[in-house]
């Protein structure tokens, strides 16, 4: 496995790797590495001749008090993992080497990031796009791997590379899970002993929460009761959206998602099922 920290480097291994007629699967990452990162890496090993695995923390995608200086960062464990998935390529640039200059030009996501995570983090997905166009273009991927445990920001991906046509497709992986149906998360090391056997609370109230929508009901006020009862977390929001439009008149894919606020992390999660 390579690891390449400089745009040049890349550019480089990419125009050989592309000469050579081989394709390329790019699973962009922030790093310390879960299982829900290496089911991407297995699934872009499945579909591509090579695959490169970004690992940089975003600061474009973070508000000013949020927690991009405390991220949880091990590259050295994050190669060992990415190295055994299967990876080809690890990128991982410094800040400095991603954004050498201040951007004359900003992409702003639409209505799409007015919902859910992007109503509370303003800007966040713009910070996204800013990362993933670049990444996009360094690493001339064919195909690309999001987890739906980031719904939105899949969603948000997808209407970037339709609306822009890049030559490139989105595929989607499944959340993966603790036995307990906790959504494995790099920011899980943040909850204390209490708050990770409260967490997957948050899963079951998805369940509840999706049945009650099958049954013809509002969903929002029974896992709002319910989440408050099991955990100590504070929540965030709930809400019941049209997948991936994320509008409010559903037609066949809903999603129903939470972000619950814990002492020193916040966990999302969702559930996404045919409404009909
Ligand atoms: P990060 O949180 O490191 O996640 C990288 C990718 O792994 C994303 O596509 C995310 O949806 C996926 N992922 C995270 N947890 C998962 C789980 N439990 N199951 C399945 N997939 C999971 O998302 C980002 O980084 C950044 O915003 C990024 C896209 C890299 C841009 O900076």
């Amino acid at each position: 496995m390579l690891i390449l920290q400089t745009v040049n480097e890349l550019k480089e291994w990419v125009r050989d790797t592309k000469k050579a007629g081989k394709t390329i699967g790019l699973v962009p990452t922030m790093g310390f590495l879960h299982e829900g990162h290496l089911s991407l890496v297995k699934k872009a090993k499945a579909e591509n001749d090579k695959v490169v695995m970004s690992i940089f923390v975003n600061p474009a995608q973070f508000g000013p008090n949020e927690d991009f200086d405390r991220y949880p960062r091990d590259l050295k464990r994050d190669q060992e993992l990415a190295d055994v998935a299967g990876t080809d390529v690890i990128f991982a640039p410094s800040v400095e080497e991603m954004y050498p200059r201040e951007s004359q030009i900003q992409l702003s996501a639409g209505a799409q990031a007015d919902v859910l995570c992007g109503a509370k983090r303003p800007g966040h997905f713009d910070g996204v796009l800013k990362v993933v166009t670049k990444l996009f273009h360094l690493v001339e991927a064919d195909l690309a791997y999001f987890g739906q445990k980031d719904a939105q920001q899949l969603a948000i991906i997808e209407s970037l590379v339709a609306d822009y046509n890049f030559p490139m497709a989105i595929r989607r992986g499944e959340t993966v899970r603790e036995d307990d149906g906790l959504a494995k998360s790099s920011r899980n090391v943040y909850l204390s002993d209490a708050e990770r056997n409260e967490a997957p609370h948050l899963r079951k109230a998805l369940e509840m929460g999706k049945e009650l929508v099958l049954q013809g009901q509002d969903p929002i006020e029974p896992m709002t009761v319910y989440l408050t009862e099991n955990t100590s977390g504070i929540i965030d929001y709930i809400e019941l959206l049209d997948y991936p439009t994320l509008t409010t008149t559903i037609q066949q894919d809903a999603i129903l998602a939470l972000a619950v606020k814990f002492e020193k992390a916040r966990l999302i999660d969702n559930i996404i099922f045919n409404q009909k």
